[in-house]
Formats: structure tokens, C-alpha cells, sequence
């Protein structure tokens, strides 16, 4: 049956052949691909088919008859009974041939006034504001487990470096910190990108409108877009430029992840052996007995790369004149493949973090006096002396510095965001605020 699907597209006529090996090179991955933007093309298909029965094209029989189908192939298609395999072009191919299969010519009404240039684009879209509520929810999560570990561990000293060199004390709590107030910013960032996202391009067909009134505000509404975007032929010069905002704001979150994990594969080395990871979090060395190598760390630092080379590839493809052309067909692959990727090593995260150990000895023995100067020279400066003399003035006395607590110097560092003051809970209510917004 299959074959014969791909073998006569939507579009064949008698006046053309067709070449297989062709086929397969126009179809590129699209019916694997268009897996993941099924249900969201079912959707809109739902809303476009209620749009019509609103201006009458439809009447109210055939738009009850083609939704309950098209929701009943949706369900059918998340049971895994339908299989959207290669035979088909794509899934929008696969939408009407499903319907009809099951209603009859009534199928064929659901393209009407559509075209599939319309169609991958209002899908894409909606798959994009579904990822983008799952990013906002991740970076709650990771901002969340942060929060809680920067309390647990905000009297734990640690070094704190410049250029990689000891500079002063600074705390755990202050190194989770900083994830918590990155990863609040990096859900903001993927509410503002989805207000931004949720632009409805349904209605527009090939990049040029129809001769129907099509009722755009309902499709609007009831896709839950927050505005129609007008313009046609902007419609199709917005695919991939979206997409690129999206894989932005998935960018910015792993670029703090990678941040976070060059800093978790340093610290886990013996020579910092400031933390140690979770088991499931290292694997052995095929070759090396001795060996527990931080992998998922290293992978977690690569998937920034894996987003860029996405953003890369997508804005390669976009050296286009106005309107739709095939080589937009080539924006799928790197969204879809960077977004699941990012995803996938964001979700990782919460859980790493809960379960990371700071080794307190350890920590504490990579001091050395030198870290308390910069206190003393401030502490003098306090005191009206000019901070250029206490500088020159502690500088001389470096090596006598002696013992010192890292923990009163912890104490003492009361500027707003430093370790005596980390104002959590001033990130807590971003958070909070962030995590309300609708
Ligand atoms: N798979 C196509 C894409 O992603 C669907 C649109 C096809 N439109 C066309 N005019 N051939 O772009």
C-alpha cells in the first residue's frame, strides 16, 4: 500500500513521471523527520478545517467529520499504530492520505486554501512553542536545584580564581549561585523567545494568500498564538529566522552548561579534587583499570557545540530570495536534531547537581594566605586609607601574612551578591516570578 503513496504524491499528475531515486532525494529525511511535527500538524489541520467551517467552505457536518477523523489519526499516530515511514513524502502527505483512507473524498477538503508551504510552517511553529515551554520549565528546574545547593553550601569556602590563579575566598553557595541568577535569565529568555515564536503564519498558503476570506483570528486563537503574522510572503521569509531565535535561546542556556561542566571536569580532577561526581555520571576506561572518566560532563560541555553547528547549518541554507524555495526543507534537520539535543543534556542537569559532593578538606587545603591581601587592603582603604597605598602597603608585607579563616573572610565579603550577602532570596523571587508568568 505505502509504495503506492510515494509513488503518487499530492501533487502527481498524468503528465509527469516519476523517478524513484528522485523521490527519495526531494524527501530527503522529511517523513522521519515530520515524525516529531505530526501531532502539531494535526493540530493545526484541526484548527485550519474549523477555520473554513467558519467562513462556510466547510459545512458544519464535514467540519465535525474531519476533525473527529483528523483527532482520531493523531491518537492513533501517538499509539504507534500509524507508521509515518519514508514511503510517504512527508507528513502532510501522510494527514490527507490518512483522512481519506477513513472518510473518503471529504479528505481532500482538508487542503483547501492551504498549501504545505503554510502547513511545515505552522507546525514548525507550534512544535518550537512547545519546546520552548519545555526549555523554560528545564532552566526552572536546574535554577531550582541550584537554589537549593547555593543555601546548603553557602559557608563552604572555596577558592575563587582569576586567569586561573588563586585570587580570593569565595564560597560553593556563590558558585551555585551564579548557575541559579543564569539559568532564571535563561528561562526568561525562553518565555520572551516564545512570545516572539508565537506568530501565526497558518492562512498565508504559498506564501501569497488565497481568494477566500480565511479566518485567520480564529486560527490564531485557537492555536493559541498570541498574533497573526500578516504578511504573506514574510511568513515564508521567516522560516528559519524563528528558528534561529529558538536554537538562540537554546544556545544560551547550554553555553552556561558548558561553562558549568568546565569547571565540574576541572574540579574533579586529583589535582583540584574539589568534587566528586556520581557513579552513573563517570564511566571506566576500556583500557585503564584505574580509570572513572567524567563522560557525561565532557558530552554535556559539547552539546553547545552541537546547537552551534545547527544555528550554522540553518543560516547556510537561508542565502534565499523572497518566498518559499526546497532548500527551506533543510532548516528541519538542525532544528529538530539541536533542540532534542539540547533538551536532552538539560534535563541532565537537575539531578547532577543534586547529587554532587564538595569535598570540605579538600576545598579548604587550596588555600593560601596570599587570598586574604586583597581583604586586608580594602579593610585598611575603610579605614580612609588611600586604597592605592593599602595596596602597596599589604603587598610588602605578603609573605607575612600567616594563618587567616577562610570562613571570616567569607563573612566579611557583605557586597551585595558576594558570599556574607548572596541574596538568594532576591534570585528566589525571579524565579518565582518567572515560573508564574503564564
Ligand atoms: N517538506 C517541505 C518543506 O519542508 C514541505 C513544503 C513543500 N512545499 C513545496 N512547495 N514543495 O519545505
Amino acid at each position: 500500500m505505502k509504495e503506492s503513496v510515494l509513488a503518487k504524491p499530492l501533487w502527481q499528475s498524468s503528465d509527469t513521471s516519476l523517478d524513484e531515486r528522485i523521490m527519495q532525494f526531494l524527501a530527503g529525511a522529511d517523513a522521519t523527520l515530520d515524525q516529531q511535527l505530526f501531532v502539531f500538524d494535526v493540530q493545526a489541520t484541526i484548527a485550519h478545517v474549523k477555520g473554513l467551517g467558519s467562513i462556510g467552505v466547510l459545512n458544519a457536518d464535514e467540519c465535525d467529520t474531519l476533525c473527529a477523523t483528523l483527532t482520531a489519526v493523531g491518537e492513533e499516530f501517538v499509539r504507534g499504530e500509524l507508521d509515518l515511514s519514508n514511503e510517504f513524502e512527508d507528513g502532510h502527505s501522510a494527514i490527507e492520505y490518512w483522512v481519506t483512507e477513513r472518510v473518503g473524498e471529504l479528505g481532500g477538503k482538508v487542503h483547501t486554501g492551504r498549501s504545505r508551504n503554510d502547513q511545515v510552517l505552522v507546525a514548525t511553529r507550534l512544535y518550537m512553542l512547545d519546546r520552548m515551554a519545555t526549555l523554560k520549565s528545564v532552566c526552572i528546574s536546574i535554577a531550582n536545584a541550584c537554589l537549593t545547593r547555593a543555601e546548603e553550601t553557602k559557608s563552604q569556602p572555596m577558592p575563587g580564581y582569576t586567569h586561573m590563579q588563586r585570587a580570593v575566598v569565595s564560597s560553593v553557595g556563590m558558585w551555585f549561585a551564579g548557575f541559579a541568577e543564569a539559568f532564571v535569565d535563561n528561562a526568561w529568555l525562553a518565555q520572551q523567545t516564545s512570545e516572539w515564536v508565537g506568530s501565526n503564519p497558518l492562512g498565508t498558503a504559498a506564501g501569497y494568500g488565497v481568494n477566500l476570506p480565511l479566518d485567520r483570528e480564529l486560527t490564531t486563537k485557537e492555536l493559541g498564538f498570541n498574533r497573526m503574522q500578516v504578511n504573506p510572503i514574510y511568513a515564508q521569509n521567516s522560516r528559519g529566522k524563528f528558528e534561529l531565535q529558538v536554537l538562540g535561546a537554546m544556545s544560551q542556556a547550554l553555553l552556561d552548561v558548558r561553562r558549568l561542566a568546565w569547571d565540574l571536569s576541572l574540579f574533579t580532577t586529583a589535582e583540584f579534587n574539589f568534587v566528586s561526581l556520581p557513579g552513573t555520571y563517570t564511566t571506566g576506561s576500556s583500557i585503564m583499570p584505574n580509570k572513572r572518566n567524567p563522560d557525561v560532563v565532557e558530552l554535556l560541555r559539547a552539546a553547545y557545540a552541537v546547537v552551534q553547528g545547527a544555528m550554522t547549518e540553518l543560516t547556510a541554507s537561508l542565502s534565499l530570495p523572497s518566498g518559499y524555495h526546497r532548500d527551506l526543507q533543510n532548516t528541519k534537520g538542525p532544528l529538530l536534531r539541536a533542540t532534542e539535543h539540547a533538551l536532552e543534556a538539560l534535563r541532565l542537569i537537575p539531578a547532577l547537581l543534586e547529587e554532587l559532593v564538595f569535598d570540605e578538606q579538600k576545598l579548604s587545603r587550596a588555600f593560601d594566605p596570599g587570598m586574604f591581601a586583597t581583604d586586608m587592603a580594602v579593610e585598611l582603604a575603610a579605614k580612609s586609607i588611600p586604597f592605592r597605598q593599602a595596596y602597596r602597603l599589604v603587598k610588602e608585607g605578603l609573605d607575612e601574612i600567616g594563618e587567616f579563616s577562610p570562613k571570616d573572610s567569607l563573612d566579611k565579603r557583605t557586597s551585595p551578591g558576594a558570599t556574607a550577602d548572596l541574596r538568594l532570596d532576591l534570585i528566589q523571587a525571579r524565579l518565582t516570578d518567572i515560573s508564574k508568568y503564564p
